[in-house]
């Protein structure tokens, strides 16, 4: 069978680009989405850029390596940056360092920075203060995703760096990150929230009025479900969020359009398997249909082939030899080795067909390919080794 090769992701020349403004890391869970948003930056940074990037939960080692210890929802400056050594030969500047700064997402406190941003300060502590509001902000499925979306303009809007890369939240599957906005609108254009919004509006008294007679009966109902206390709290925040609503939606709108705006791109990121890659093969076509512009595929923690030419079956067949030997302790452990090379050989082998599957469905999204690191990327210099395959050419 001819293995149709991909076209090859130059990610170095994506972030080499300085029309390219925000590249949003995006997949399922798992698959590395993280770790590739902070190479990416650290990568940008190394060759001149100014870059910020916002991570969501990201593995505590990992950021800690990056200088950030707690939530603060604020920027901070990564120390341990370096301008790349070698000669510069994609001209990116090797003489004026980069900067890069990492952040990472807190939702609750973005939703709170909204509040106070459009309601006057009374209304704003009335709303922070809401036992609605407050599980609403930190519980809502969706919510992350919206966060991390209405940060993503935030940073853009502040204009202080010239490459913004977006790590997405853990979803179970990718695609939430582009729905949440239009989920959260909907969810506060609901028909319950509506009903219960449209009373308020007409003012004090005849607010009484209209819910004791029309409305009567279908807050009775909502009473008993939710008791008396919740459904003041919903009515009490829904009509101080009131004047908020066309914000929401108009910021949602801004960012949907940052996302289909020249300068940004989205990097799918997945692990060479099947579910990984049936998640990838969904998204790249949502993009598709929402005019997106992905850049491509990272195939994520792929097993390179053991540069020794020794097969699956050979090495197998080899174990099986010494095996029947004496025992002695340095025969058992040419046993281990050429079993793990056998398992690792056909790992690779499996995940190339498996990419190569991805490939044939999409044949013009070009891939690049990263080999899968020794261990855990918890620092820059595991973070650097991660971006050197960037370049391209670098993973057979
Ligand atoms: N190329 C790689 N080689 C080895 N380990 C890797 C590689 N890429 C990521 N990892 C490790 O895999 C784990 C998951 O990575 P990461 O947290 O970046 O995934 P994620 O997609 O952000 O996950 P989540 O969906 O939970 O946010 C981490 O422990 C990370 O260090
Ligand atoms: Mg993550």
């Amino acid at each position: 069978m001819a293995e149709r090769r991909p076209p090859e992701l130059d990610v170095d020349r994506l972030i080499a680009d300085r029309r390219t403004r925000i590249i949003v890391c995006c997949g399922s869970g798992g698959v590395g989405k993280t770790t590739i948003a902070a190479a990416l930056g650290l990568r940008a940074a190394e060759r001149g850029r100014h870059v910020v990037v916002l991570t969501v939960d990201p593995a505590r080692r990992l950021a800690q390596s990056m200088g950030l210890t707690s939530l603060d929802n604020t920027p901070r400056l990564v120390p341990g940056v370096r301008p790349e050594q070698g000669p510069a030969e994609t001209g990116n500047g090797a003489d004026s360092p980069g900067t890069l700064h990492a952040m990472m997402l807190d939702m609750k406190r973005t939703f709170d920075e909204i509040v106070e941003a459009h309601a006057d300060p009374d209304r704003a502590a009335q709303i922070l203060a809401n036992p609605f509001y407050q599980s609403l902000s930190s519980s809502f499925a969706g919510t992350q995703e919206y966060m991390a979306m209405e940060k993503l303009g935030q940073l853009r809007r502040a204009d202080e760096w010239d490459l913004i890369v977006v790590d997405t939240p853990p979803s179970r599957s990718a695609l939430d990150f582009l729905d949440a906005p239009q989920r959260l609108s909907r969810f506060l254009d609901g028909k319950l929230l509506r009903l219960l919004t449209a009373p308020a509006k007409v003012g004090g008294r005849a607010y009484l009025r209209v819910l004791n007679a029309g409305f009567g009966v279908v807050t009775g109902v909502l009473t008993k479900i939710l008791g008396t206390a919740v459904l003041k709290d919903v009515q009490t925040f829904v009509s101080a969020l009131d004047t908020m609503f066309g914000g929401f939606r108009e910021r949602a709108d801004y960012t949907y359009q940052l996302l289909r705006a020249p300068g940004t791109s989205f990097l799918v990121v997945a692990a060479p398997e099947d579910d990984a890659l049936r998640e990838a093969s969904y998204f790249v076509e949502r993009l598709d249909a929402e005019r997106m512009p992905l850049a491509g595929l990272i195939l994520n923690r792929v097993q390179q082939l053991p540069p020794v030419h020794l097969s699956a079956a050979r090495s197998l067949a080899a174990a099986e030899v010494l095996q029947s030997l004496p025992e002695e302790a340095p025969r058992l452990l040419t046993i281990a080795a050429l079993r793990l090379h056998a398992a690792r050989t056909e790992q690779a082998i499996a995940q190339r067909r498996t990419a190569g599957q991805f490939t044939a469905a999409h044949p013009l999204v070009p891939v690049a390919e990263i080999p899968a690191q020794p261990e855990d990327v918890h620092d820059l210099d595991g973070l650097r080794d991660v971006g050197a395959a960037f370049g391209g050419g670098s993973a057979n």
